[in-house]
């Protein structure tokens, strides 16, 4: 293998971006990914790391799960919506019926080249900036993949010089906002989804065509509760925990502004004179709050 180009022991830059040093996601692996089988009635969600991808992944399984009753499956979210990165091209449940259903944090250069050929349908959650570093940093003591951070300070600046996972949050927010008219993609706010869980489902399925009863939008809405997801080991990757990759539960808070527990009024200043330099001239609102 060439020698990759380490940001840490622990990450590696590849395309501008950082990915862990391990297994099936090295730059080989990850160029593969762009070969991967596309079908057109594929469903792909698509999250910058701690933005709810667990959440989504809950409410596609489900949502599928009521319009094609007779594929419900025994298998857990982890295997229903795999993740792209961190498997090859044959051993990430290619055999399956349709609508697949797919995750990835990969950056839109990265993606499938069918994806945007075949017309497939994305959903992209995104979530405060500010509260996604947060759960990152936990995240971080957690997956044996990242280092430990030395200190939150030390990580809010690599957070900011985008020495974490995934690379920039700000340069992964607005490649996808600059896909809009490119890829049939669905935009979803975490802080939305905690404001209105079923208003945002009910969007979710417009946009994939899914007619489901309200009994049924219900079910989806009841089974995606942070309360019943913890609980859940089909949805809340316990099994990661059981085989120590994490130390600790995925499923943590949950909430909107944990932030405000954890960043000095300086590093508030300075994430919001960056966030305005960065994202000011994109047309999205960038509202987080929830009150
Ligand atoms: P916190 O660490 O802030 O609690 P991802 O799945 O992209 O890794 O994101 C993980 C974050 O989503 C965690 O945030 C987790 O608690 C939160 N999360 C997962 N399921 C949720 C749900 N049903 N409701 C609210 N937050 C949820």
């Amino acid at each position: 293998m060439d020698s990759l180009d380490l940001v840490s022991p622990y990450l590696f830059s590849y395309k501008g971006r950082c990915f862990p040093v391990q297994e099936l996601m090295n730059p080989k692996d990850l160029d593969a990914l762009q070969h991967v089988d596309v079908r057109p009635s594929d469903i792909y969600m698509i999250t910058y790391p701690k933005s709810g991808s667990a959440w989504m992944q809950q409410i596609l399984v489900k949502i599928v799960d009521a319009a094609h009753p007779d594929m419900e499956e025994e298998a857990d979210n982890r295997a229903r919506v795999p993740f792209l990165e961190g498997n090859t091209l044959d051993d990430f449940r290619r055999e399956r019926p349709d609508p697949r259903l797919y995750a990835t944090h990969l950056p839109p250069d990265m993606l499938p080249t069918g994806l945007k050929a075949k017309g497939v349908k994305v959903v992209y959650v995104m979530r405060n900036p500010k509260d996604v570093l947060v759960s990152l940093y936990h995240f971080s003591h957690s997956w044996k993949m990242l280092e430990t951070p030395k200190s939150f300070e030390a990580f809010f600046q690599d957070f900011m010089d985008g020495k974490v996972y995934m690379g920039l949050w700000f340069d992964h927010v607005r490649a996808y906002q600059n896909e809009k008219d490119k890829m049939d993609v669905h935009y979803v706010k975490y802080e939305d989804m905690l404001k209105d869980l079923r208003g945002e489902v009910v969007k979710v399925c417009d946009f994939l065509g899914k007619d489901l009863t309200d009994e049924a939008i219900d079910h989806v809405v009841e089974m995606s509760t942070f309360k019943n997801m913890k609980t859940n080991p089909k949805a809340n990757y316990k099994d990661l925990v059981e085989k120590q990759r994490y130390s600790s539960p995925t499923m943590r808070k949950g909430v909107a502004g944990d932030w405000k527990n954890f960043f000095t009024v300086a590093q508030n200043e300075y994430f919001d004179r960056v966030f305005e330099e960065k994202m000011s001239d994109l047309p999205l609102s960038f509202t987080w709050e929830i009150n």
